[in-house]
């Protein structure tokens, strides 16, 4: 049915004019249609820009970020600017990307050249070849990660780069071939220094001694405490024991106080500044790599007064020297005590409350952070003084906790050779 023809009157047809004004006015509805649809397009299309736009500006921001975290992360933790090589008495910065290729810390063989009285000689441009006093030799092929050590072949861990300038080499290459050296590579430094006379260049098998020395803590300012140099390197060899007494009037120089954090003990939390300066670094290393910082000092320096307090404490029905050291395996007479020298520090585990009782370990809660500072103590200058196979040797029994400095370079020698201080010293003669 239809509703317009039935409801509503009829239009009368439409005269010319009024058609003409009809489609005027249809045309300028349609162009309106068409420019506010063009207008939501545009502000569509806009709109899409802006989402867009500000999605760029998100990702680039992000990455920005990133890269600049990465480059304030090395700057501030993790990738020092420059290294400095510390060779002998010289000092060379060299800036880390130039040392540091493809992750492996490289050095200049050349710079080793008077440490280790090394001659230089080549027959081709792009290579070069060292020789050690001895007559041993190494030859390295700028592109080659093979060094020809004495005729026969050692691969490294990157290309040699031999240059008019320098003939860089992985450090660790130079640690395994060079014997008679000792490499040490804190956060930011690299230390190498002479431990041996004569210098050798051997393709030799692989000896954990040789190895470069790598702390996880940032240990720079104490390396040169670790491992004294020139006229300090011997000056820590004083033997203390049965047969050589300090005497009563032996004070030591130099003496220094622990600070709180490393010792438990506030009467006896002195030692010898380098001896100090070392056992805080040893420490500090120990509690990054075992995760056991319960370990402290808990006596360092005792005077002659304080050494016969204990001393009569413990043992009042002696009295002489002679019958202490023909009885006693435990405590040295007044006068007589390594702990007098000031070198010496004996360790405790706070969670023990002491040092007795503990036949393997002494007193270390675990095996893990004993064995540590056995196989470790020597990178700090340390050695375990009275060892459980040496009673006879020193006159003491097994104590695990007490420590003796002596520096790197003969500390070293020591842990190398089994031998105690006692042994060590009467073989230099
Ligand atoms: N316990 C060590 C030997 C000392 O008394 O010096
Ligand atoms: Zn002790």
């Amino acid at each position: 049915m239809n509703n317009n023809n039935n409801n509503r009157p009829s239009r009368p047809p439409m005269t010319p004019e009024q058609r003409k004004a009809y489609e005027a006015r249809r045309r300028a509805a349609m162009q309106r249609r068409a420019a506010e649809q063009r207008r939501i397009e545009e502000k569509r299309r806009r709109t899409v820009l802006a989402v867009i736009t500000v999605l760029t500006v998100v990702v680039l921001v992000s990455i920005a970020a990133v890269i600049t975290a990465k480059f304030l992360g090395d700057a501030a933790g993790k990738n020092p600017a420059t290294y400095t090589f510390k060779i002998g008495d010289s000092r060379e910065k060299v800036a880390y990307n130039d040392a540091n290729r493809g992750g492996v810390l490289c050095i200049d063989v050349r710079s080793l050249k008077d440490i280790l009285y090394l001659t230089e000689s080549s027959s081709r441009t792009d290579a070069v070849t060292f020789t050690a006093k001895s007559g041993s030799r190494v030859v390295f092929v700028n592109g080659s990660n093979i060094a020809a050590v004495n005729g026969q072949n050692v691969s490294m861990p990157v290309a040699a780069v031999v240059e008019d300038g320098a003939c860089s080499v992985p450090l660790e290459t130079v640690s395994y071939i060079f014997n008679g050296i000792s490499v040490s590579v804190g956060r930011s430094t690299v230390t190498i220094a002479r431990n041996d006379e004569s210098i050798e260049i051997l393709a030799k098998s692989r000896d954990p001694l040789n190895m470069i020395i790598e702390f996880k803590s940032d240990l720079d300012k104490y390396e040169e405490y670790m491992n004294p140099q020139g006229e300090y390197r011997d000056s820590f060899l004083l033997l203390v024991n049965k047969q050589n007494p300090l005497g009563e009037s032996y004070i030591p120089q130099n003496l220094v106080s622990l600070d709180a954090t490393y010792c438990i003990n506030e009467s006896a939390n002195q030692l010898n500044k380098y001896a100090a300066e070392a056992f805080t670094a040893m420490l500090t290393e120990l509690w990054a790599q075992t995760e056991n910082t319960y370990i402290i000092g808990t006596s360092g320096y005792r005077s002659y007064a304080r050494q016969k307090i204990l001393f009569e404490q413990n043992h009042p029905g002696i009295t002489t020297p002679e019958q202490a050291a023909a009885q006693l395996t435990d405590t040295a007479f007044p006068g007589y005590s390594e702990h007098q020298s000031g070198l010496c520090i004996d360790l405790i585990d706070t969670r023990r409350g002491g040092v007795e009782n503990y036949a393997d370990t002494g007193c270390f809660t675990d095996i893990r952070t004993f064995e540590w500072l056995k196989n470790n103590a020597w990178k700090f200058g340390f050695v375990l003084r009275y060892p459980s196979d040496k009673e006879d040797v020193t006159g003491y029994e097994y104590e695990s906790w007490h420590y003796r400095y002596v520096g790197r370079y003969h500390a070293e020698k020591m842990y190398r050779s089994g031998q105690t201080l006692d042994q060590y010293v009467a073989s230099l003669g």
